[in-house]
């Protein structure tokens, strides 16, 4: 299975979204950042655009809920036809009773972790998520630098999901580039968001190409 990037449309132009949707259009999935100011100091979007927007886009939305109270918004989300949600641990007292939700309206259900919180109590969850988000930068900002102090954490999700044969995508995002995209998928990664790195580049669908590659070239056999 090749590689997944997910361009962040958090670092694209939104004054053009629409133009800027088009100018990815051989990626896997479009990543889109949800901040609420609470969570994470800054602030997005919210359910009227990504519904909007969705409608327009020719690929799947993996949306990132960076909020508080995931419980409250998450189920909207998936009904306005994201393809993947994925929600912060930090966030919930009941993952597995949200992720259950999320499946049972036909989106996959991811669970985000964000640098300093240990994998360890969510391996068991493991088999009630389609995909893990490791964050590599602490959440709220793109362009920041990417912390491989996280890449201990990514191990341990590819060694158990190695052993277990469960299906379940390893996501990172925060800082990925040609460069630490390496780390990412010697480490275990499949599946990359990438905001600046793409939408900073002068032909988003050749660094596209250039990520899968690197990204190819670098991760083991499952
Ligand atoms: C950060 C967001 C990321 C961000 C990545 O809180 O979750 O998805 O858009 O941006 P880059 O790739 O620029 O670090
Ligand atoms: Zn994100």
């Amino acid at each position: 299975m090749p590689s997944r990037i997910n361009p962040s449309i958090l670092a694209a132009d939104f004054a053009n979204l629409e133009r800027e949707l088009g100018r990815i259009r051989t990626a896997d999935l479009v990543h889109v950042d949800i901040m609420d100011n609470h969570f994470v100091p800054n602030l997005t979007f919210g359910p009227p655009v990504v519904s909007r927007l969705a409608q327009v886009s020719p690929l799947p939305f993996d949306v990132h809920l960076m909020i508080d109270n995931p419980e409250r918004w998450a189920p909207g989300y998936a009904e306005a036809g994201a393809f993947s949600v994925t929600f912060h641990a930090e966030a919930t007292t009941n993952p597995v009773g949200l992720a259950r939700k999320l499946r049972s309206i036909g989106a996959r259900a991811g669970i985000a972790l964000k640098p300093g919180t240990a994998v360890e109590p969510y391996l068991e969850l493991l088999p009630e998520f389609d995909q893990v988000l490791v964050m590599t930068v602490e959440p709220g900002f793109g362009g920041q630098s990417f912390m491989p102090s996280t890449m201990r954490k990514l191990g341990t999700l590819a060694a158990t999901v190695r052993r277990t044969g469960l299906d379940v995508w390893l996501q990172v995002d925060g800082g990925i580039t040609e460069e630490t995209i390496v780390i990412a998928a010697e480490a275990g990664a499949d599946t990359f968001v990438a905001g600046s790195s793409v939408f900073n580049a002068a032909d988003p669908a050749a660094q596209i190409a250039r990520l899968r590659a690197a990204a190819d070239e670098h991760r083991h056999a499952h």
